[in-house]
């Protein structure tokens, strides 16, 4: 008798997602059902299967509802460690499996590949994801967002992507011992001088002010501020983006004054891109362990 697993869902808009069985990937690249299972063909005995949702809420929501099988669940093995990511469209992975240039797709975006699912699965750590693609710490990107895009502070507070303001609970069962923080990219984009290059003072207050609301719901967690390796001292001429986002963030360490909030670096990728200038799958695994040593320094782990 075949073994069959059986998760029920509901969707909206276009969605990507990896289903991984004893280790063996399949992307689904567009998840339009009520339900997804397992393949045909798995024998009797002792399965894992993973679910993991590849491209951001800007694209589509799936929520799974019943979990179901003809054989035994087995129990919840639920990490201890908990990590919560928030970030652009680097940390959600957009264009990721697009080879420049490239339009971005829900299927192009490869969450699961990002420095930040790779670095909390070396930590086997449990983890969320907060981006959104164009988003900003302090302003949103000059390359075509709208002027009432909610900016990560307030759209942080959301349950799911479309859902009002305010409206995740931050239950305890969920509060991370790790936050990262992965910002500016945006807040940096002048799009050809389009708008006033970004005031660096601003974003350290920005990063300083969205901290300690964090720290009202998550008292004891550490903060790790990455920089952005989309950036770089080259270009815009006279900006020296890399060296003022590093800067920046270190002056928002320093006005916080607690051990607990750490910097980590990223260099300025190389020539190899994915869509619109994103970084590869290479560029994120490279990223990974840094991040991981980082966390695992800090953390203890
Ligand atoms: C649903 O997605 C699958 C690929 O996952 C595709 O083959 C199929 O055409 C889609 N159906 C609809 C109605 O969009
Ligand atoms: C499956 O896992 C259970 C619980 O870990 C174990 O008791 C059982 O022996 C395993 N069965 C097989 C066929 O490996
Ligand atoms: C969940 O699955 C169980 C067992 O198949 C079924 O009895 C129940 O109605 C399902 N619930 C929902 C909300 O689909
Ligand atoms: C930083 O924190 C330490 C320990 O809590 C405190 O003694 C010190 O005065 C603080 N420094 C500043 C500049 O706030």
């Amino acid at each position: 008798m075949p073994f069959l697993l059986l998760m029920s869902l509901a969707h909206s808009g276009d969605n990507s997602v990896l289903l991984t069985v004893d280790g063996i990937s399949t992307v689904i690249p567009n998840v339009n059902g009520s339900s997804i299972s397992t393949p045909t063909g798995l024998v009797n005995g002792n399965h894992t299967v993973e679910l993991r949702k590849r491209s951001e809420g800007f694209y589509g929501s799936i929520s799974i509802g019943n979990v179901t099988t003809d054989g035994v669940l087995g129990p919840d093995r639920i990490p201890a460690r908990k990590i919560e990511f928030i970030g652009d469209s680097i940390t959600v992975g957009y264009g990721m499996d697009g080879i420049y240039p490239c339009s971005n797709t829900a299927v192009l975006e490869d969450n699961p590949k990002t420095y930040a699912a790779l670095a909390a699965n070396s930590l086997e750590a449990d983890y969320d994801v907060i981006a959104w693609s164009g988003i900003g710490l302090i302003r949103n990107t000059a390359y075509g967002s709208s002027p009432g895009d909610p900016v990560m502070p307030d759209r942080w507070t959301q349950y799911g992507a479309n859902d009002p303001e305010n409206s995740y609970t931050f239950p305890k069962s969920e509060i991370p011992d790790a936050v990262v923080i992965a910002l500016g990219t945006n807040d940096f984009s002048v799009n050809n001088n389009n708008r006033e290059p970004l005031v660096p003072a601003d974003f350290t207050s920005g990063a300083v002010s969205f901290i300690r609301t964090i720290q009202t719901h998550y008292p004891d967690a550490h903060f790790f501020l990455l920089q952005s390796p989309m950036i770089g001292d080259g270009w815009p001429a006279g900006e020296n983006q890399w060296t003022t986002q590093k800067n920046a963030f270190n002056a928002a360490i320093t006005q916080l004054n607690s051990t607990k909030i750490h910097f980590i670096g990223w260099n300025t990728q190389g020539s190899d891109v994915a869509c619109d200038y994103h970084p590869t799958a290479a560029t994120n695994a490279a990223e990974a362990p840094i991040v991981a040593a980082a966390i695992a320094e800090a953390l203890g782990w």
